[in-house]
C-alpha cells in the first residue's frame, strides 16, 4: 500500500467526519486503513446493487461454510463487518435465490431483517436493521441453480472419479453464493474456513492459511485470508481433486494430476511474464500468482481472481501459442485488480486497460513483431464487432440501466478501449503514457475508479491542463461517442504481410498453401483464417480443409474460426468435429456463436444446434446456457418428440 493512498483516505475520511486532525474524537467512520472509502460521485453509482452504501457498507466478510456436493450447495455463515453513516437503522445486501435461515449479530441475537421484491436480473436486496450489531450473521445456504456456482459430476472431470465446484463471480453472480454487497465499488477484505470432503482440495483466491485440519471422519477444513481489499467479484474458489506444482518462486499452477504436466508446461513463461508487468506497470502488490487449469466447463478463457487466475483448458495448444491469455489475466492484477471499475458502466476501464497492458507484455517477453501482431488483430476485431453492434453499445462508457452487465459485453470495451490508450500513446509518447499509466495505478491502487475521474487526470498528469491538446486528443469522443474517433492510431500496416498476400491469392482463386501455413504463427493464421472470403463452396472448403488439416487442428482459436466458417458455408464433413468441440468444452465465447450461428440456419442448422444443445446443455455452466437456453432448442426437441409420438 503506498503512502500517498493512505494519505488520499485520510484527506476523505477527514472531509466525510468534518473534523480536524486536532480533533481528539475518533472519526466516526470505522473503516480500517486498507479499505478505500465509497466513491461519493454521481458516475459511481451502481445500478446492479441493492446497496446504498454511503449509508451502510460491508467492508469484511467472514465465510464459514460447508460444501456439499450431494445437495449441490454450499451452506453456513457469512459475517459481515459493517460501517455505518450516523442517522442510518438499516443496511441492505445484495442476494439471489439464496435459503437464509436467520440473521443474527455476534451474539446470536436474532435481527430483524425482510427480502425485498425479486429482480430477475439483481436477484433479491435483503435489508437487516442492525441496532447496535457492527457485525452481521447471515445464516444461510446457496439456492438450487445458483449462478456462480457450478457443480460438476466426476464424468465431467479429467480423472473421473471425483466431482468438482467452481464459482465465476463476475459481474454480479458472487450473490447466488455470497450474501454481501456486491458491487465492485464497496471493497471488503475477507477470510474463509472451507469444509470439503476429505478426497478433495479447497483453493480460493486468496492466501491460504495453515493446513486442512481434519473434520469427523469425512471432511477436511481448508482456511484462507485476503487482507487486502477486494470488489466482491473477485472471491472465488475451486473445490476438485487437484494437485499444486510450481513454476518458479512466486508462481505455480494447480489441475487435475491427469493436466498438470501439460499445464505447466503451457505455462513456463509466467515468471518472465511477472517480471516484464513489474517492469512496465510497478510492483506486483498481491504476493504470490498462482493459477488453476479448471475442467473444460469454465465459462470464460480466463478469470483474474486475485493471486489465484482461473482458466479453461481449452487454452493449451502445446505450444505456447495461446498464452496471451496469461498476459492478459495477470495484467488484471493492476487494471482491475488494483484500480477496479467502481460499476459495470466503466467495464472497460477493467478490460481496455487489461488488453494495453497485454499486448505490452507479450511485447516484452516475446518481441516487437508478436505486439504488432496482437495489435492488428484486437484492430481487425474491432473493426468486425462494430458492424455488428447497436448503437448505445459504442462508447466505452455505456448506459446499462435497466440491463444486465452481460448486455454490454462485447469487444468494444476490450478493443476499443486499448486502441483508446494507443492512440494516447501515440500522441504523447510511449515514455509519457506508461509514466502516466504508473502513476494512474498508484493512485488509486485498491480502489474504485470511473471513466471521468480517467480523463480529469488525463488532461491533469498527463496534458498539464493544457485544454487545446485535450481537444485535439478528442478525450470525451472516446469515452462518450459512439464513432470511432478520427484520430485513432493505426495499427501497423505490415504485421501481417506475408498472410495478406496469401489472403488475396486465396480470394482470387488460388489453393490454400500449405507449405506457407506451416510455418505460420498462431497469430497468422487466425489472421489468414479471419480475412478470406467468409461465403466459400465446398470444394474450395475441402482444399482448406485437407491442404490445412483444419479439421484436425488442436488449436482452439484456429478450430473456432474454421467451424465458424464450415457452419457459415453449410460444410458437413465438419460437423462431426463440431459436435466434439461443442460437447467437450463451455467456454462462452466459443460456445454462443457457434450455436446461436447454427440456430439461425433455420433450414439446416437448427436442427443440429438443437441435438448437440440436448447432449452438451449439463456440460455448460449457468453463465454459458443463460444465453442459449433464450434460442428455445431443447423446445424443438419436445416438439419433435411429441409429434413423433402422436
Ligand atoms: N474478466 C474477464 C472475464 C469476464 C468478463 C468474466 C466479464 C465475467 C464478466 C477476463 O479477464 C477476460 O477478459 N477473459 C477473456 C480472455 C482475454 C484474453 C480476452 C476470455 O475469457 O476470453
Ligand atoms: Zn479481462
Amino acid at each position: 500500500m503506498t503512502k500517498t493512498w493512505m494519505a488520499a483516505i485520510a484527506a476523505m475520511a477527514l472531509v466525510v467526519t468534518g473534523c480536524r486532525s486536532s480533533d481528539p474524537e475518533p472519526p466516526e467512520n470505522n473503516l480500517p486503513d486498507n479499505v478505500a472509502p465509497i466513491l461519493d460521485r454521481d458516475d459511481a453509482v451502481d445500478v446492479h446493487s441493492f446497496a446504498k452504501p454511503l449509508e451502510a457498507r460491508v467492508y469484511h466478510v467472514a465465510l464459514d461454510l460447508d460444501v456439499d456436493f450431494d445437495a449441490r450447495r454450499v451452506a453456513g455463515t457469512a459475517t459481515l463487518d459493517i460501517d455505518v453513516a450516523d442517522d442510518t437503522e438499516t443496511i441492505t445486501l445484495d442476494s439471489r435465490n439464496l435459503a437464509i435461515e436467520k440473521i443474527t449479530d455476534i451474539e446470536g441475537n436474532p435481527l430483524d431483517w425482510s427480502a425485498g421484491e425479486t429482480s430477475e436480473a439483481l436477484g433479491t436486496p435483503i435489508t437487516v436493521t442492525f441496532g447496535d450489531a457492527r457485525k452481521l450473521v447471515v445464516h444461510y445456504a446457496s439456492g438450487e441453480d445458483a449462478s456462480a456456482l457450478q457443480w460438476l459430476t466426476p464424468e465431467q472431470t479429467a480423472g473421473g472419479r471425483h466431482p468438482f465446484l467452481l464459482s465465476q463471480g463476475q459481474a454480479i453472480e458472487n450473490r447466488s453464493w455470497i450474501p454481501t454487497q456486491d458491487s465492485p465499488g464497496i471493497r471488503q477484505t475477507w477470510e474463509a474456513q472451507i469444509t470439503v470432503p476429505t478426497a478433495l482440495t479447497a483453493v480460493m483466491s486468496a492466501e491460504s492459511v495453515g493446513e486442512p485440519v481434519p473434520e469427523g471422519e469425512t471432511g477436511r477444513t481448508f482456511k484462507f485470508e485476503m487482507d487486502k481489499s477486494v470488489p466482491p467479484y473477485l472471491i472465488a474458489i475451486a473445490v476438485g481433486d487437484i494437485e499444486f506444482r510450481p513454476l518458479g518462486l512466486r508462481s505455480g499452477v494447480w489441475a487435475e494430476p491427469e493436466l498438470l504436466p501439460a499445464a505447466a508446461a503451457e505455462l513456463a513463461d509466467t515468471e518472465s511474464m511477472i517480471s516484464a508487468a513489474e517492469d512496465l506497470f510497478g510492483p506486483y502488490d498481491w504476493g504470490r500468482y498462482d493459477m488453476i487449469v479448471l475442467p473444460p466447463s469454465f465459462p470464460y478463457g480466463g478469470m483474474e481472481n486475485p493471486r489465484l487466475t482461473f482458466l479453461t483448458p481449452t487454452f493449451i495448444a502445446g505450444d505456447k501459442s495461446l498464452t496471451a491469455l496469461i498476459a492478459h489475466e495477470l495484467a488484471h492484477s493492476w487494471s482491475g485488480n488494483l484500480a477496479t471499475n467502481a460499476t459495470w458502466a466503466d467495464f472497460w476501464l477493467n478490460e481496455g486497460m487489461t488488453v494495453w497492458a497485454e499486448q505490452r507484455i507479450v511485447e516484452a517477453v516475446y518481441g516487437e513483431e508478436a505486439y504488432a501482431q496482437q495489435v492488428a488483430l484486437s484492430m481487425e476485431d474491432l473493426d468486425e464487432e462494430l458492424g455488428n453492434l447497436e448503437d448505445w453499445q459504442k462508447p466505452l462508457a455505456i448506459d446499462l440501466k435497466g440491463k444486465h452487465p452481460d448486455d454490454g459485453f462485447n469487444g468494444v470495451p476490450y478493443d476499443k478501449g486499448a486502441a483508446f490508450l494507443r492512440t494516447i500513446e501515440a500522441e504523447v509518447g510511449r515514455e509519457a503514457f506508461d509514466q502516466f499509466m504508473r502513476g494512474w495505478f498508484q493512485r488509486h491502487a485498491f480502489s474504485p475508479v470511473t471513466s471521468s475521474m480517467f480523463v480529469e487526470e488525463l488532461k491533469q498528469y498527463l496534458l498539464d491542463g493544457d485544454e487545446e491538446r485535450a481537444e485535439a486528443l478528442m478525450l470525451e469522443q472516446w469515452v462518450y461517442g459512439e464513432d470511432m474517433p478520427e484520430n485513432l492510431a493505426q495499427p501497423p500496416a505490415d504485421a501481417f504481410a506475408e498472410v495478406d498476400s496469401a489472403i488475396t491469392a486465396f480470394n482470387g482463386g488460388g489453393t490454400p498453401n500449405s507449405e506457407a501455413w506451416s510455418g505460420w504463427n498462431t497469430a497468422e493464421r487466425l489472421r489468414f483464417l479471419g480475412g478470406i472470403e467468409q461465403d466459400l463452396p465446398t470444394v474450395r472448403l475441402d482444399a482448406l480443409n485437407r491442404e490445412l488439416a483444419l479439421n484436425e487442428t488442436g488449436n482452439n482459436e484456429i478450430l473456432f474460426l474454421w467451424l465458424k466458417l464450415a457452419i457459415n458455408n453449410r460444410y458437413d464433413p465438419a460437423l462431426p468435429r463440431l459436435e466434439r468441440f461443442l460437447t467437450t468444452q463451455g467456454r462462452r465465447k466459443f460456445v454462443a456463436p457457434l450455436i446461436t450461428a447454427l440456430a439461425e440456419d433455420t433450414e439446416w442448422g437448427r436442427p443440429i444446434a438443437a441435438e448437440i444443445y440436448a447432449e452438451a446443455r449439463p456440460l455448460y455452466h449457468p453463465i454459458t446456457t443463460r444465453g442459449l437456453d433464450e434460442l428455445n432448442l431443447l423446445a424443438d426437441i419436445d416438439d419433435d418428440k411429441e409429434s413423433a409420438e402422436t
